[in-house]
């Protein structure tokens, strides 16, 4: 039977129901105060952004106050966060939409400057692969595992913020990708070595938070997981690593996973000649259990013939990211048959996008 966008979706180890199949993509605004802490500003932004969209992931925020990727990042690392967070998750949900909040630590990505003058931690002490990185330190195998517990921790601070999910940012390069990589991770313990040990990270970090939820009593809290396909680095992720990793976690207590990309009828970055989309791979490849969990597509989606042609490809949600910018109100505009705008024509407060974002957000403007 053809998915219709506005028809409600079941997420299966929470038991929530969302109403429809649009999310806004998660996206970082840059937009905080210097230590983490959310402004009015991001509270204005997001709650302008809430409503008919069944849920809304806030951006990547980090978990430990040396996982910052670049300044303005928000912060979810310490308890006196929770007040500003919650008003957050308050002006999102009063709205309609689900509240959800991505969990990120930069790893190698981060910078000292960014990190109190701290050098940046990762799996190992490969530096990543651009012009200002800088060579991490590896984690000893107590600080694994005190990382682990800042992921726990963290969704702790988002189930008594009032979230409604967290999303683990296992995606564009941060920590629990460089755990999975082979480029960035060349640790010879449990958490290195073979793909099977390579994901041991990213599975700990999901079972962290499953016990959080346990001992909170906070069944039916959403988790969810992004991840990126492949990687570019030789070695690097294969979109085969890939699926055996998405099979395995389809055993842990995700409600949805979240492809990283920036078109959704994408094929493979490292063979450019292998045109097939990855979604197809991915429905060819998946097992039973991960069939029975909700996978998300985004990239390149602006009008709803695309969001549909997305569900049609074999996506079971969009995920909307620059459009809402442009269009806080997307998925009402989508569901009334409004045009669709795809440059900012006005004033910041008509967009209610913060100070920090607006200046970076100049390629969509008209
Ligand atoms: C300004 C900006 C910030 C982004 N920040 C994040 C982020 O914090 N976390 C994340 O997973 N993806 C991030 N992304 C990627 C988006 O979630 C999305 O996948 C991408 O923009 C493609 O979707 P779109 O074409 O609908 O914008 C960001 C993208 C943009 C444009």
């Amino acid at each position: 039977m053809t998915k219709q966008l506005f028809e409600s979706v079941k997420l299966n180890k929470s038991g929530v129901t969302l109403k429809n199949r649009i999310v806004m993509a998660p996206m970082t605004t840059m937009s905080s105060f210097f230590d983490g802490s959310v402004t009015d500003e991001l509270i204005n932004y997001y709650g302008a952004r809430a409503g008919e969209a069944a849920m809304i992931i806030v951006e990547s925020t980090f978990i430990e106050d040396y996982g910052r990727a670049f300044d303005g990042s928000l912060g979810i690392n310490k308890d006196t966060q929770i007040e500003g967070l919650a008003e957050l998750a308050k002006a999102i949900k009063d709205k309609g939409s689900k509240a959800i909040i991505q969990l990120y630590h930069a790893g190698r990505m981060g910078k000292s400057t960014l990190n109190k003058g701290r050098k940046p931690i990762g799996a190992s002490t490969v530096k990543a692969l651009r012009d200002d990185a800088e060579e991490p330190e590896a984690l000893t195998a107590e600080q694994v595992e005190e990382m682990i517990a800042h992921f726990g921790d963290a969704a702790r601070r988002a189930m008594e913020a009032g979230f409604d999910g967290v999303e683990i940012h296992g995606a564009n390069t941060y920590l629990i990708q460089q755990f999975f990589s082979p480029h960035s991770n060349t640790r010879d313990d449990e958490f290195g070595g073979d793909v099977e040990k390579r994901l041991t990270f990213g599975r700990r970090v999901i079972r962290e938070i499953e016990a959080m939820k346990e001992k909170l009593g906070k069944h039916n809290f959403i988790v969810g997981y992004r991840f990126s396909p492949e990687e570019l680095e030789k070695p690097g992720i294969t979109f085969q690593d890939t699926m055996l990793m998405l099979n395995t976690f389809a055993h842990e207590c995700i409600d949805y996973f979240h492809f990283s990309l920036n078109d959704y009828k994408r094929g493979s970055i490292i063979d450019t000649e292998d045109i097939e989309c990855l979604i197809h791979k991915y429905h060819k490849n998946k097992s039973t259990a991960l069939g029975e969990i909700p996978v998300i597509g985004s990239g390149g989606i602006w009008e709803k013939t695309d969001a549909e042609e997305a569900l049609e490809t074999g996506f079971d949600i969009v995920s909307v990211g620059k459009a809402h910018i442009v269009n806080p109100d997307w998925a009402e505009k989508i569901k009334n048959g409004d045009p669709i705008d795809r440059k900012i024509d006005g004033e910041r407060e008509d967009y209610k996008i913060p100070r920090p974002f607006w200046n970076s957000v100049g390629f969509l403007k008209k």
